[in-house]
């Protein structure tokens, strides 16, 4: 565990493990020190770098920054909503991994009846099953478009914007005083990527249900995300949810999010998060600010027609 106030890592005090952390955070933008890797190894531990969220606008230098695996997926830096994605691994540090287990086209020789198997030597002892090569392709084209357009560029574009609006949704304020916007995350464009997670409130200072936001945001031709983002840690975090509330006792008896929610009497278990990219232009931003203003600033907490349950976190 890193202590990043005191620069200090909490672990195996024997022998090493692995320190895994993303370069960006998917929940709040907010972007971690790329020199927690060279602090990890100081105290022997392999890195793993997630750079999902980071490297479709920012530069990653891996002459400079030297993890031992990083994780990625292409796909986002191309602004396409799924495809492939890697892991990019060092080989003395892949050579050191041992799989307990094997699956098909990872071995080169195998005996059922003899309970044997010879993994292959290298990274294809750990790609399961048939590589999805019509798509890999794709990666080759989509490095060298982004790299004409020149990812400093989009950094330089993105954090304009990012800056831009949560300048503005930072300052709207309801006529009772009480402002209208909740930012989960850095409330500047400094450290953080562009991704923007905040729950609205209705003028008593109430939330605003992001079921709903997603629902009036879909219809006004804006695509959100909303819920907790696959990354429960941090919407815990950002709910003030403490192991205390959590008790085991409780949690055996719930089945569904929304009864989490209720025995622990959120209000929401969810964010909304809008995420700009190399697509993202000025209009886009102004646009949903706009939105934002005319439907939520001064409206007060209404019984809206029923809320789809939340099926998944
Ligand atoms: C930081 C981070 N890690 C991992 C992922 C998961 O990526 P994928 O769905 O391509 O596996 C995401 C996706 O948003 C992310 O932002």
């Amino acid at each position: 565990m890193l202590d990043a106030n005191r620069g200090r890592l909490w672990g195996r005090p024997d022998g090493r493990g692995l320190f895994a952390y993303p370069a960006q955070s998917n929940f709040s933008g907010v972007q971690h020190p790329l020199s927690w890797v060279e602090l990890a190894h100081r105290h022997g531990y392999d890195v793993l770098l997630d750079a999902a969220a980071y490297a479709p606008t920012n530069r990653l230098d891996l002459r400079v920054v030297q993890p031992e695996f990083v994780c990625l997926s292409w796909y986002k830096l191309f602004g396409y909503p799924t495809g492939v994605g890697a892991l990019l691994a060092r080989r003395d540090a892949l050579a050191r991994l041992r799989r307990p287990w094997f699956a098909g086209r990872t071995i080169r020789a195998v005996s059922v009846q003899g309970d044997w198997h010879r993994s292959m030597d290298d990274e294809s002892a750990f790609e399961d099953g048939t590589l999805n090569f019509l798509s890999i392709p794709d990666v080759e084209f989509g490095l060298r478009w982004l790299d004409a357009i020149d990812v400093d560029l989009v950094h330089t574009r993105v954090g304009l914007l990012t800056g831009w609006l949560l300048d503005r949704l930072t300052t709207l304020r309801h006529r009772t005083g009480r402002p209208l916007v909740q930012v989960y995350g850095p409330a500047t464009g400094a450290d953080r990527g562009g991704t923007v997670t905040f729950n609205l409130r209705h003028p008593d200072g109430s939330l605003v249900d992001e079921r709903l936001v997603a629902r009036e945001a879909a219809a006004a031709g804006f695509s959100l995300r909303t819920g907790c983002f696959c990354n429960p840690g941090a919407g815990e975090g950002a709910f003030g949810i403490s192991p205390d509330s959590l008790r085991r006792r409780l949690l055996a008896r719930i089945d569904t999010i929304d009864e989490y929610l209720g025995a622990l009497r959120l209000p929401t278990g969810g964010a909304v998060r809008v995420s700009f990219g190399l697509a993202s232009n000025a209009t886009d931003a102004e646009r949903f600010l706009a939105f934002v203003e005319a439907t939520y600033l001064n409206r007060g907490a209404t019984a809206d027609s029923p809320l789809p349950p939340r099926l998944r976190c």
